[in-house]
This record gives structure tokens, C-alpha cells and sequence, in this order.
């Protein structure tokens, strides 16, 4: 059981935040194939949350079966992170995290995601500034640093732990790197041996085996995982598995059925704009179907439907014949 302050969740294996990707739906399917410990929501802009932005309080519902959940927050102004935070808490997250690794230009001109690694000053400012507002535990998401000349996430870890911060994130690839070369694990080692608080590995786990050997390389307390979680949300139950010394699981075509279906009727139920629910449904069926015999041809199809019945009908057609009755 791994412990973030007086937040504890097993297996140690989080979902990453991703943007457009980590929505109420994708968390609660992942919760209900289980194995996952944590999940995360997408990021959400402190500036827009304490204007009270309505788009971004919709992105915040979630429910206790999502139960622990991390929210993101990200922003460059101490004071309005801090109110952002106290948001975070008052609707009863169970850990507010501050990115600090988001490479986008975006962002970065906003000066905050990773260019805060570019002043560490502010960042200790806004760190220490959010952890005097919340009581609830706080986790920092960073990166290797803002270039390769400059990194500095030891620092930065150091910083963390001295202002009270409960765990941290590494994803180990520079800012400029963005997502290109591969993520170097063993700056994941240096980090946890320079910390005593909980040190969480991410970057290029692509199956269960990856993450049993981040654990193994790098001593890391838990594994983040971010896009293979897409294409494969079994991830996290064949890692459990793998951790509990058992033979992983592979989903089945009926699993593969029966979750695309199920994500299609949660977000026909959340959802209220047909538009929206079908453009979702088309990227996620596209991953779930992404390397099966066929998946293509499915993905063609359902890209030119625009009624739910069509979509189920499609679906259900793919299968019917690969799933035994
Ligand atoms: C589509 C997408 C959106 C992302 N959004 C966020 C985000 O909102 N906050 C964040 O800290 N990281 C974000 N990330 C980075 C991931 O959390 C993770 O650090 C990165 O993908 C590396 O892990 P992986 O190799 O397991 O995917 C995003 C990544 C992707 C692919």
C-alpha cells in the first residue's frame, strides 16, 4: 500500500494526466476494468477555474467510484494557484497536483507547465504558496528540466519534499525534447535515491513488462503510466497481476466488445451533445481497436455513422461471429 500522506491506494500504478484523453469516462472505464491505484484528470488552467469558468468546473464533476482521484492544476501566479488549489479541495479531490512538465508552447509562454523549471524560485514560491492552502496531500508533476544543458529535477525534487510536497511525478525527457528520443529512466533512479518521499517513474511504458522493469530499474514507489493506457486500458490489471506474480491476462474480443460498448453509454449518458459523444466514441474505439485483425476496417465504418444506433450496430456486427454467444 503506498501512501500519499494520509492518502494510501494499491496497487501502486497511477494513470496519467492527458489532456483531452483523461475525461470522466476513460477514468471511470479504467476503474472498472480495475488494477489501476490512482487516476488523474486532465490539467486544468488555475487562471480559468478561479474565474469560475464554466467549461472548466463541467471538466471537474467526477464520482466516488473514480475514488482516489488527483486533479491537475497549472498556472504561474502563487496567489491564484493557491485559490485554484483550495478549489480543488473544497470539491473534495483527493490530491491536488501541480504541473510542472507540460512542454506545450501554450503553456510555456504562459510561464508555467515546465517553464517553471526555468525558475525555481517561483516555482518554490508557488509550491510553498499552495501548500500553506490545502491540507488535503500535494504531489508536483515535472520533467528532466527545461533542456538538456539545464536540468535540474533534482533540484526541483529537493525543493518539493523541503515545502512539504507528498510525492513526485518524473517524467524523465526534457521540455524540448517534448516526446521525441526515449525517456531516460535512470534520472527516475537518481531522483528516488535523492528523495524520502515517494518518487513516481513515467515515460514509455508500453505493456505490463515495462512497467514491472521501471520498478526494477529505477526503485520507484509507483508507475505512472500515460499513452499506452489508451490503446490498451487492460494496462494496469495485467500489471497487477505481473506484480502479484500471476500470468497477465490478454483482453478478449468480447472484453474489447463490452468496452466499447460501455464507453459508448456512459458518454451517450453524460454527454449531451450528440456531435461531441460521437467524435469521442470514434477516437477511443479507434485505440481500443488499435491492433486487432479487421480493427481498420471497423474504424472506417464508424467513421462516417452519425447515430448511436448505427454506432452499436457496427459494433456489434464487428464481433458478432469472433465472440461465442
Ligand atoms: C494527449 C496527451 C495529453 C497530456 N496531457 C498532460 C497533462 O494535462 N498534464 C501532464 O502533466 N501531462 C500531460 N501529458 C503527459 C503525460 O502525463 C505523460 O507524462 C507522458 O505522456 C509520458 O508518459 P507515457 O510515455 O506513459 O505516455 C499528456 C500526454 C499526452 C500524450
Amino acid at each position: 500500500m503506498l501512501s500519499y500522506g494520509s492518502v494510501a491506494f494499491d496497487p501502486p500504478l497511477v494513470l496519467a494526466p492527458m489532456a483531452g484523453v483523461t475525461d470522466r469516462q476513460f477514468r471511470l472505464i479504467l476503474r472498472r476494468v480495475g488494477g489501476v491505484g490512482l487516476v488523474t484528470m486532465e490539467f486544468v488552467s488555475s487562471e480559468a477555474l478561479v474565474r469560475g469558468n464554466e467549461r472548466t468546473l463541467k471538466m471537474m464533476h467526477y464520482c466516488d467510484e473514480e475514488r482516489p482521484i488527483s486533479i491537475q492544476i497549472y498556472g504561474s501566479n502563487a496567489a491564484r494557484m493557491a485559490e485554484a488549489a483550495r478549489v480543488v479541495e473544497s470539491i473534495g479531490a483527493d490530491i491536488c497536483d501541480i504541473n510542472m512538465g507540460c512542454p506545450a508552447n501554450k503553456v510555456l509562454k504562459g510561464c508555467s507547465g515546465c517553464a517553471l523549471m526555468g525558475d525555481l524560485d517561483l516555482a518554490r514560491d508557488i509550491i510553498a504558496t499552495v501548500r500553506r492552502a490545502i491540507r488535503i496531500p500535494l504531489t508536483v508533476k515535472f520533467r528532466a528540466g527545461v533542456r538538456e544543458e539545464t536540468q535540474n529535477y533534482l533540484e526541483l525534487g529537493r525543493i518539493c519534499e523541503g515545502e512539504g510536497v507528498d510525492a513526485v511525478a518524473l517524467h524523465p525527457r526534457t521540455a524540448k525534447q517534448m516526446y521525441r528520443g526515449r525517456a531516460d529512466w535512470t534520472r527516475i533512479a537518481r531522483l528516488k535515491e535523492a528523495l524520502s518521499i515517494p518518487v513516481v517513474g513515467n515515460g514509455d511504458v508500453t505493456s505490463a513488462q515495462d512497467a514491472l522493469r521501471m520498478f526494477g530499474e529505477t526503485g520507484c514507489d509507483a508507475v505512472m503510466i500515460g499513452r499506452a493506457s489508451m490503446k490498451n486500458p487492460w494496462i494496469y490489471r495485467q500489471t497487477q497481476s505481473l506484480l502479484r506474480g500471476e500470468e497477465p491476462c490478454e483482453p478478449t474480443d468480447a472484453d474489447r466488445r463490452d468496452l466499447i460498448l460501455a464507453h459508448f453509454h456512459m458518454l451517450m449518458e453524460q454527454e449531451n451533445e450528440l456531435r461531441f459523444a460521437l467524435h469521442k466514441l470514434r477516437t477511443f474505439t479507434g485505440w481500443y481497436t488499435h491492433g486487432i485483425v479487421g480493427g481498420k476496417q471497423l474504424r472506417t465504418r464508424i467513421g462516417s455513422l452519425d447515430s448511436p444506433r448505427a454506432f452499436i450496430e457496427a459494433v456489434e456486427e464487428f464481433f458478432e461471429g469472433r465472440v461465442a454467444a
